[in-house]
């Protein structure tokens, strides 16, 4: 997180001494719905919608292109827990992608895993570190299917100077307190797609559906679930987006920095990064897991493979376990969704890639001469 203070006290403040804490009280010139708009201007996307939790963002954007009972969803082996599990509560299936030394989805395996059950591909932006959407977007669309850009790790971060969450069809983005601006806890969705939206905010708001947006939603009701956020959050992100750029614009100065000197000093590798002029995220990474596990002996280092719970695959319960709260509401259970696999063959290789390589933490406001003495002496 980019900083908090006075001016996400004074923006929170300012709708409680209002009383407006919902959306619906705070109509079109309400937090929400400015926030909405100056994400959506910042993004470069027609449409942003927030909600209350990534997680929310994903199963909306699922919603929005229509996904549901027996179609297959590819995700990256290497992603929280989240993304797989939003098409699973959607009694769709989703399929393991490996990743590859970018730490992002591996396009070659994209493409292998491509069938013609295949109705989605979320693409996970990990840690800060974009996917190669040039090339999975070329995939994407030579097969004609939609693209999600799980972007919750990666807010305001940029692919070849595009925002990611405008490259695909619908992109997600999580507000929670990890991520690079916060509202405690939150999400939002974006797109540029008029019918995406629409079913995005029914099913966001569907139980008592407030019309208190710019633009009325033109589709007939469907059932949905209550994924709405409150004034509070959107005030907060509100103030939180003023300190985006500039927060990610200092963390790209100390990965620019960190790497230079890695590189200079010639011990560690950094791990291969889609686009570098962007870099905000730095990892270094070793030829095989021995490799690192012999200088982690040393050093005290973990690789992520130990330290990422959640996020790995093998370490998913209702996944791994294929379990949902009953059986006919589960998709593994069925024809289209037995052969789906999260054992430890499933997606060898991303195993093997996060057991040789570790995250440098570099915070966004270090002192640059602190940054570089730490990496002169790794
Ligand atoms: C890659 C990824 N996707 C989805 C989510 C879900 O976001 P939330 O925790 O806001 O539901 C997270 C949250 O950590 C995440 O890291």
């Amino acid at each position: 997180m980019f900083g908090i203070g006075e001016e996400e006290i004074n923006a929170v403040a300012d709708t409680i001494r209002r009383g407006v804490l919902t959306r619906f009280q705070g109509g079109t010139e309400g937090y929400l719905a400015r926030s909405e708009r100056a994400i959506a201007e910042k993004i470069g996307v027609r449409h942003a919608l927030m909600v209350n939790s990534g997680t929310s963002a994903l199963m909306c954007a699922l919603v929005g292109l229509g996904i549901g009972k027996g179609d297959e969803v590819l995700v990256s082996a290497y992603t929280w827990i989240s993304t797989p599990l939003a098409p699973m509560l959607l009694q769709a299936i989703p399929k393991l992608v490996e990743i590859d030394e970018t730490l992002t989805m591996d396009p070659e395996d994209l493409e292998r895993k491509i069938t013609s059950r295949t109705r989605a591909i979320v693409v996970i932006h990990m840690a800060n570190r974009p996917c190669d959407m040039d090339r999975i977007m070329a995939i994407a669309t030579k097969h004609g299917i939609p693209v999600v850009e799980d972007a919750c790790q990666a807010v305001g971060g940029v692919y070849r100077n595009r925002r990611l969450g405008s490259i695909g069809k619908v992109g997600c983005f999580s507000f929670n307190n990890y991520k690079n601006i916060s509202c405690g806890e939150g999400g939002a969705v974006l797109t540029d797609d008029d019918l995406l939206f629409d079913r995005a905010r029914l099913w966001h708001d569907a139980g008592t559906f407030v019309q208190a947006y710019d633009a009325p939603v033109k589709i007939p009701f469907f059932a949905g679930q209550d994924y709405r956020a409150s004034e509070i959050e959107g005030a907060l992100i509100w103030a939180q987006l003023k300190r985006l750029d500039p927060g990610l614009a200092m963390l790209r100065e100390r990965v620019k920095l960190a790497v230079e000197v890695i590189r200079a000093e010639g011990k560690y590798k950094p791990a291969p990064h889609c686009d570098p002029a962007s870099a905000a995220s730095l990892a270094i990474q070793f030829d095989t897991p021995e490799e690192f596990a012999a200088i982690a002996a040393e050093k005290g280092w973990k690789n992520i493979h130990d330290t990422a719970g959640r996020h790995i695959y093998t370490n998913w319960p209702p996944l791994v376990d294929k379990r949902a709260y009953r059986d006919d509401v589960n998709p593994f259970l069925t024809d289209a969704g037995k052969d789906a696999r999260f054992d430890a063959e499933a997606a060898p290789r991303t195993l093997d890639i996060l057991k040789r390589t570790m995250y440098l933490d570099i915070p966004w406001d270090a002192p640059l001469a602190e940054i570089e003495k730490q990496m002169r002496t790794l």
